[in-house]
Order: C-alpha cells, then structure tokens, then sequence
C-alpha cells in the first residue's frame, strides 16, 4: 500500500468526508451514508494493459498470483502482501453456454455463465472475504462477524478459520438453505439464529459490532467490495479484454452490483477499457425492494446527490404495511438493502435497467441451467431468468453478448432442487405455477424387469 493513496471517502457528493484506510468503518462518520475505497492513481504503480495482469495466472506457485482476486492486485491496492489472507480464490472461468442461450432467447455463441459457485466456499462472497480479511488483518481484528441469507456466514466462518480469527453469524432462523447453515457450522462459527429475517438480523449484527468491536464482514464494509470488483475483471479477461454488451446479476444486499458499477467506472476513469457493459440487476418478486425505487419511484444516482430520505421513506412504508420479503430464492431474501445507494451509483455507470422475476421462473431457469450442465442455487438463477425476461420485452438484443452471473453453487440448497423436480416443497417454501423442467424420480420394484422397463421409459 501507498500511504496517501488509499483512503475512504463517503458516497455522498454532499458529504464527501474522508477517513483513513487504516480505520474501521461501516459508515461514514460525518452523515451515515456508505464508504467506498478510493485510490489518488496518479501516485500508484497501475499496469498499463489488462492484459498484463493475465501471466500471472500461470504462476501457480505465487499464492497472490494464483488468486483469481489477487492477480489483479495493483486496481485493489489497499494493504501490503504480508497482510493477505488467500485461499486461491476466484478459480472461476465464463462458459458460454448453447443450450441456456437457446432458453433465454439469444444466439449460441453469445450467452456466458460466470459461474462463482467454483470458489472455495461455494459462492463469489470468496472474492470479497479475502479483500476484507486482508482488511481485517491489516487493522489486527481478532472477531469478524456477519449477517448473512447464508453465503455470507459460509465464506465468513472459511476464511477465519483460515486466518486463525474468531467468526460469529446471524442468520434468520429457518431462512437460510441447509448446505450454507451446515458449512458455518462445520467451519466453527459461532452461529445465532436470530427470531427475525435477514434485514433483522443485519440491524442486530452492527449494534452488536459496535457494542462489542468486532470487525463486520458484510458488504457495508467497503473493502468486501474491493474484491468482488475482480469478478467483472475475470470476465473481461475471458472476452479478450472485451466488454460484454450485458452483465446480468442477481440483486439481494446488491454488494456484487455496486462493486461491478465500481469496477467499470475504475477501469474507464484509468484508461483500461473504451466502452461499459450495460447492468441488469434482477430481484426477486418477493424481494423487489430495488425494483420498485428504481422503476416505480424513479429514485436516481444523480452524480451522487441522490435522495437517501426516499429508501428511508420505504422502509419506513415497509414497517407500516408490515411487508417482508419472501421467496425461494432465499439468498435474496432481503427487503431492505444495504447497498441500494451504491448500485444506483452502478445503474448510472452502467445504463442499467433492474428487473422483477417470479419464484416460478427461477425455478424454471435453474433447472435449465442445471440441464445444460452447470448447476446453481435458486438466487443465481434469477440472472438467467431476467435475462430471458429482457430479450422478450425487446431491451436486450437476440445478438447482444450477455454476461449472467452465477453466484453460489449448485448444492447449497438440496431441498428447492428436489421441491422442485418432485412438486414437494419444504413446508413454507412451496412454489406456485408451472414447473416446466422437472424431472422427477422414478419409484421402481426391486426388479430386473421393472427396472428395465423403467430405464427405456
Ligand atoms: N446470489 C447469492 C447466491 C447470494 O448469496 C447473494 C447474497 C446474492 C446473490 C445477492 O448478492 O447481496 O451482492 O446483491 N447473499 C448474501 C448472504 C446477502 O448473506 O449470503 P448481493
């Protein structure tokens, strides 16, 4: 790191107060608002060509350039090496996919699947823990905490048990999928179920951190988001240094966008690309709290001096009608999200459009995923979904190159794989409409003949 060069700085263009990198913050502590980590690049050694970043990876050897975060170190350089805390992360490689292009309404060569379930804890959260543990490191945190839908919590609790510090999660009792809850476990978290859902337990966790000074580790924290920016840069890599026409992500505390919007802008205001991918950002329809700020209230980044009483105002309307978020997609399950500031920021950056999806059709799109041989958790799927939402309303073009983002790994969550091929939902977790892949388990007798004729269908 180059003093100096690295300090936070709020997201407020009203505000605009710095502070340190070195400190710990989960707001900005003049107005509240959200941090970001700012670079003075002009005092920073940054690689000319992307291109440059991309011998590194065949430098296996090199802890720091075999990650698929850090490999790309110079555009996050917040910390020295010796404070890096890696476990090879960001491994993952973009796919294009015939078969799911056919689904979502596009020509074969041109849709991609990002598929972040292939990091070390099963989803892309790896890419911003080692960002933020480094952090932590760097600030001598001992306890790191969370709350978390569940992918959070899994590579939280990872990570330190990796870096030898003491993890503890809130998770909403009853709300996160059994693979998540079982990694947590396993890795020695301290885990709290908390009687409430994700937003519940996210008030929780930053009045127990403050209480209690442990390092929070969700994507408040700016430097988590640091390294999921490297997830926008594997996917140009894997283009040629090209950027796609379309990114497609799912939206829950809207994190991975905010950091996406973050790296392209980066990466323009440097020199390193000409032209920015468009944004799609996609909620699911029991969780559509970006959606209705963006498209039914009009709420926009305005060069920063966007309008934080209306997101208070919703929550607000959200307490008086007593709404909370439900969906299969339990990921996402989120209804008051932390990063909505910062990835109106993106939708600026971007061009972006945000999109609503129904459980049905996630559902329906995970199976296609799966089908057409990758997999993911429900929450992932909703990219694809919302892509194919977007070539039929005519926003995407049939020959645009489309980018989806795959978050978390298909086996985080068994049980809406099987409701789902089987119609028999988890009590709660049921799923109305059609399910138009499934693929359901055939019962046969112990018997050589009956098998036999089961097989030939
Ligand atoms: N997909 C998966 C698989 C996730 O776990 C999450 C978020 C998202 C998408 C949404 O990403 O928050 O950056 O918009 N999971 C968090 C958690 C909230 O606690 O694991 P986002």
């Amino acid at each position: 790191m180059i003093q100096n060069a690295v300090y936070q700085k709020c997201i407020h263009a009203a505000c605009g107060a710095t502070v340190a990198a070195d400190e710990v913050h989960v707001a900005c502590p003049t107005c509240g608002d959200l941090l970001d980590v700012v670079y003075d690049w002009s005092k920073m050694n940054v690689p000319r060509r992307l291109g440059d970043f991309q011998a590194r990876w065949a430098n296996r050897t090199s802890r720091l350039d075999f990650s698929g975060v850090w490999r790309f170190r110079e555009l996050l350089n917040f910390c020295d090496d010796a404070h890096k805390v890696t476990l090879g992360e960001g491994q993952t490689l973009l796919q294009p996919n015939a078969g799911v292009a056919r689904y979502v309404g596009v020509g074969p060569g041109t849709l991609h699947l990002q598929y972040e379930g292939l990091n070390p804890s099963g989803s892309f959260k790896d890419n911003g823990m080692t960002a933020a543990f480094s952090h932590a490191r760097m600030v001598g945190a001992r306890r790191v905490a969370c709350a978390s839908t569940g992918n959070t919590s899994a590579s939280l609790a990872l990570y330190a048990a990796h870096a030898g510090m003491q993890s503890i999660v809130f998770i909403g009792s009853g709300r996160i999928a059994f693979g998540k809850l079982a990694q947590a476990l396993d890795y020695g978290a301290r885990t709290l179920q908390i009687a409430g859902d994700f937003d519940a337990c996210m008030r929780r966790v930053k009045e127990a951190a403050a209480r209690l000074g442990l390092y929070l580790m969700n994507s408040v924290n700016p430097f988590r988001l640091e390294g999921q920016k490297t997830i926008m840069l594997r996917v140009l890599e894997a283009l040629a240094w090209q950027a796609p026409d379309w990114i497609v992500v799912p939206g829950g505390n809207l994190g991975n966008s905010s950091a996406f919007g973050k790296a392209f802008a980066e990466l323009k205001q440097l020199g390193l690309i000409d032209r920015v991918p468009r944004l799609a950002v996609i909620n699911a329809a029991g969780a559509d709290t970006l959606d209705r700020l963006v498209n039914q209230k009009k709420l926009r980044w305005n060069g920063g001096h966007y309008d934080r009483q209306a997101i208070l105002d919703d929550w607000k309307w959200q307490d008086q009608t007593r709404r909370l978020p439900h969906t299969i997609a339990s990921a996402i399950e989120i209804a008051r999200p932390v990063n909505a500031a910062k990835c109106l920021r993106a939708l600026e950056v971007c061009d972006g459009v945000v999109r609503t999806v129904s459980d049905a059709e996630i559902l329906d799109a995970k199976a296609q995923v799966g089908r057409h041989g990758l997999g993911c958790e429900p929450a992932s799927a909703a990219s694809v979904a919302g892509a194919r939402k977007l070539v039929e309303e005519g926003i995407i073009d049939r020959d645009a190159r489309v980018v989806c983002i795959l978050t978390g790994h298909a086996l985080k969550d068994p049980d809406a794989t099987v409701g789902y091929h089987t119609g028999k939902f988890a009590p709660g977790k049921e799923v109305a409409g059609e399910r138009h892949f499934a693929n359901m388990p055939i019962p046969v007798e112990d018997d050589i003949e009956a098998i036999c004729r089961a097989i030939e269908g």
